[in-house]
């Protein structure tokens, strides 16, 4: 070796793997508008879809009459419930075990339900004659309130199954009831709280709301007749389950269906479900003969694509006087509107609800979930977050800060009291989930050191001692949350989607001149996975991240996967890439010995080559195995070199965070402002921290939205009050608060890389910590618990429910 022989050290930089900040790579075309999203798709003959909408949220569908429609010039079809009736298709199953109308069938459930199909020569036409389709209503009674759903006189929302006492998720307790789900030891827990020296007890309530992607749910059918193919483009955050799903529904074979899906712009888990325009545009382009584009507008996607959350958690934390924690128990109402189409793994109604005891060391602990039909939009999808995730954090730490409150403690120190300890990792909470990895008291003590805590507390004193004086009008409120995600959904004994067991893929193929190309059953939709991807690859294999491509969302060329939503890329596709080298470097390393003339075992990894051991001038690297793959295996080998490996993981990740949040609200006005937020994350094995942190930023500012301001609102008559971006708070930049991001770095055990998701931690932390702040902030004065979202005009209420404005 000589001085200008590059160091293992500096290989192993110039191959930008994990751990490198690497430049997106996909940003070169997104920057400069070069993105190829579905609305840029343009086929020749290409026809536009639009519907028809109901105004009720609750009628009984009398008459529709589609003449006027169907004279307009250029209009070239309209579709029914009675015209998809010919193709069987005017129901259809959802993700959840229930059915669906995919056109408003005798009734409307919901406003904006889509009721019929206008197809025409150009979107505008299409346009002009939804209002042309004449539909007679007889209004019905409207229940928007999950908790009046199960009243005796509730009206009835799904007559097709209004006597069925079996639904999917077992017996059914009422016409409107859906499901009754439970977790944990209910004995056990009940006797926890009897003997308790303390307890807390809060309806926790997580608004109805909706992921809101820059880009709206939209898709392009083609059938060509001759050869009975479907090709389905689409905002397809699970492509092979669209295409699944769609053949099952279709009866088309599965093998005659391409789906792909170009890039999109931001999914969120509105992307993982089946709506009826891909349903009707599929129908229009078998009826017309000709490709056919759908795309949702803004207020059609707030008001009946896939909803998030609503969530009424009664929750209640038992303790000791000196404040340990002895049970939690949670009766939740769950609002899923007027379909079960919530997307979980099919054998977990409420998702992994039972995730609630979040960070603390419960010893027992219940949670009991009825599932109800409501006049709203159906869905329930896990808005960047992992299967009501999001929901079990905010009710634990929001429960954590009453308890604390009632004991006269510090949140921050009741939690230091709570945290599961690093020892007991891997740690069996009260509801069965094996916690993989964690180290949590050094993570909330550094996010405390970071913000200065101690001293917070002591400024905060000192304010509320000037409020009470009158000489400030402002209150400081200082949030604290420790969570605990539960990601990579999922081991195949615990996950599935309609029996199709929740693993993922990774395809691998190098080229002789080592650079190659993996596909995989993943689909970014912002993520930036055709950076980072490439990175495990770099380091496993030793070729540089620059000399790999990544596919994803064709289902014609990528292995069978399950998609992407709730962080599971990385805990699950992730490690199938990792496998997926491990097997193309074990084959490279008999090609290496037999070049080398020594036995395997001789051979020795280092960073982009094997060598040698005791004799490290011997070596091949990897681009010169790949090249000799291809001419110069050992006898009886097969030349090339790729692998595939379908990853079922053994467990799932649990990355953790500790967030705190410091802001001031002022009382007459109810408007908050956030002076800082720390967010410390641990996501086991960082890949891209420079991607992390951009997916932190992200996280957060969608957790800012939601706890500040975000809700799907209906009135009494199920109107939505919300349906655009006028009254749906989406934060621009001027709003947006300054992020603070740290981490610790607790690898996973089971993970090839020991990796965890990270995508949906700001999310799942964020929330509650804003809302904690706020809570903070008025608790000196009673307050037990303000509801989200803080918006100013609740904030102000909440001021004046404590006779703050004299
Ligand atoms: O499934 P999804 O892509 O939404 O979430 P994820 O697995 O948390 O990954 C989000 C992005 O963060 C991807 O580009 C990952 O490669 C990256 N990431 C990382 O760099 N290191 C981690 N430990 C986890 C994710």
């Amino acid at each position: 070796m000589n001085d200008q022989t590059p160091t293992s050290v500096e290989r192993a930089e110039k191959l930008e793997g994990i751990g490198c900040k690497r430049k997106r790579v996909e940003d070169i075309r997104f920057v400069q508008g070069k993105g190829n999203y579905v609305d840029d798709l343009k086929l020749p003959g290409m026809l536009y879809g639009d519907f028809t909408r109901s105004p009720h949220a609750h009628a009984r569908v009398k008459k529709i009459d589609t003449t006027k429609a169907a004279a307009l010039p250029g209009v070239v079809a309209v579709l029914t419930a009675e015209t998809l009736k010919t193709v069987n298709l005017a129901w259809m199953p959802t993700l959840a075990g229930d059915v669906q109308m995919v056109l408003a069938d005798g009734k409307v459930l919901f406003q904006n339900q889509e009721v019929a199909f206008v197809i025409a020569e150009d979107r505008y036409t299409a346009s002009d004659a939804v209002d042309l389709v004449e539909v007679e209503y007889e209004a019905l009674p409207v229940n928007v309130d999950p908790l009046k759903a199960m009243e005796p006189n509730a009206p009835v929302i799904r007559e097709d199954i209004k006597d069925k006492t079996d639904g999917a998720h077992g017996k059914r307790k009422h016409y409107n009831h859906i499901f009754n789900w439970q977790a944990g030891d209910k004995d056990a827990t009940d006797a926890a709280f009897k003997k308790a020296e303390v307890t807390i007890k809060e309806m926790i309530v997580y608004p109805r709301v909706h992921p809101c992607p820059l880009e709206t749910c939209q898709c392009v059918a083609s059938f060509d007749k001759i050869k009975g193919e479907l090709t389905l483009w689409g905002t397809f955050q699970a492509p092979h389950v669209i295409r699944t799903v769609g053949s099952l529904i279709s009866k088309i074979p599965e093998h005659k269906i391409h789906v792909i899906a170009p890039d999109i712009g931001g999914g969120f888990g509105n992307k993982v479900g089946a709506y009826s325009g891909y349903i009707c545009a599929i129908v229009a382009s078998i009826v017309t003969g000709r490709p056919v584009k759908w795309v949702e507008d803004r207020i059609e996607n707030l008001t009946t694509t896939a909803f998030a959350r609503d969530f009424h958690m009664m929750t209640e934390i038992a303790a000791t006087k000196d404040g340990k924690v002895t049970g939690l128990r949670c009766y939740t109402v769950a609002d899923h509107g007027a379909f079960d189409a919530c997307a979980n793994a099919t054998k977990w109604p409420a998702g992994l609800f039972s995730i609630i005891t979040g960070s603390y060391d419960f010893p027992t602990a219940h949670v009991s979930v009825d599932g109800v039909y409501t006049n709203k939009a159906p869905g329930g999808v896990a808005y960047r977050c992992s299967f009501r995730v999001t929901e079990a954090a905010y009710a634990i730490e929001r429960a954590m800060d009453i308890l604390a409150t009632k004991l006269n403690m510090d949140p921050a120190e009741l939690r230091m009291k709570n945290l599961i300890r690093k020892e007991q990792f891997p740690y069996t909470s009260a509801f069965g989930w094996e916690y993989d990895s964690g180290d949590y008291h050094p993570a909330l003590q550094k996010a405390m050191d970071a913000v200065g805590y101690k001293k917070l507390r002591e400024e905060q004193k000192k304010k509320q001692e000037a409020f009470k004086r009158g000489e400030t009008r402002e209150l400081m409120g200082v949030g604290v949350a420790f969570f605990t995600e539960i990601v990579g959904a999922g081991p195949s004994r615990a996950c599935d989607i309609l029996g199709i067991a929740m693993f993922d893929s990774a395809e691998i193929r190098i080229h002789p001149t080592g650079t190659g190309i993996c596909r995989l059953g993943t689909k970014s939709q912002g993520q930036g996975h055709e950076t980072t991807y490439a990175q495990i690859i770099a380091t496993e294999l030793g070729l540089p991240a620059d000399n790999i491509a990544i596919e994803e969302g064709n289902t014609d060329t990528a292995p069978y996967g399950l998609g992407t939503y709730g962080s599971r890329s990385t805990p699950v596709s992730g490690a199938a890439t990792a496998m997926a080298c491990r097997k193309i470097k074990a084959k490279a390393q008999m090609i290496a010995a037999y070049m080398l003339e020594v036995h395997d075992d001789d051979l020795e990894w280092d960073v982009d080559r094997f060598r040698v051991k005791g004799n490290p001038e011997r070596f091949k690297t990897m681009t010169e195995l790949a090249w000799a793959s291809y001419n110069k295996v050992p006898p009886g080998m097969e030349p090339g070199l790729e692998a595939v490996n379908y990853y079922d993981p053994p467990n799932f990740t649990f990355p953790f965070g500790a967030y705190i949040c410091i802001l001031d609200v002022d009382v007459d006005t109810g408007e908050t402002k956030i002076r800082r937020f720390y967010a410390l994350d641990d996501c086991g094995t960082r890949i891209n921290p420079m991607v992390i942190e951009g997916q932190i930023h992200g996280g957060l500012t969608e957790a800012f939205a939601i706890a500040m301001g975000q809700e799907i609102h209906y009135d009494e008559n199920g109107n939505v009050t919300t349906a655009s971006l006028l009254d749906y708070f989406l934060p621009t930049a001027v709003e947006t608060p300054k992020w603070e991001t740290d981490w610790t770095t607790t690898p996973s055990p089971h993970h090839p890389i020991g990796a965890k998701g990270v995508g949906e931690s700001p999310n799942v932390g964020g929330v509650p910590c804003f809302a904690n702040a706020v809570n903070d902030a008025f608790k000196f004065l009673g307050s037990t618990h303000i509801a989200m979202p803080h918006d100013h005009w609740r904030t102000w209420m909440a001021a004046d429910k404590l006779g703050l404005h004299g």
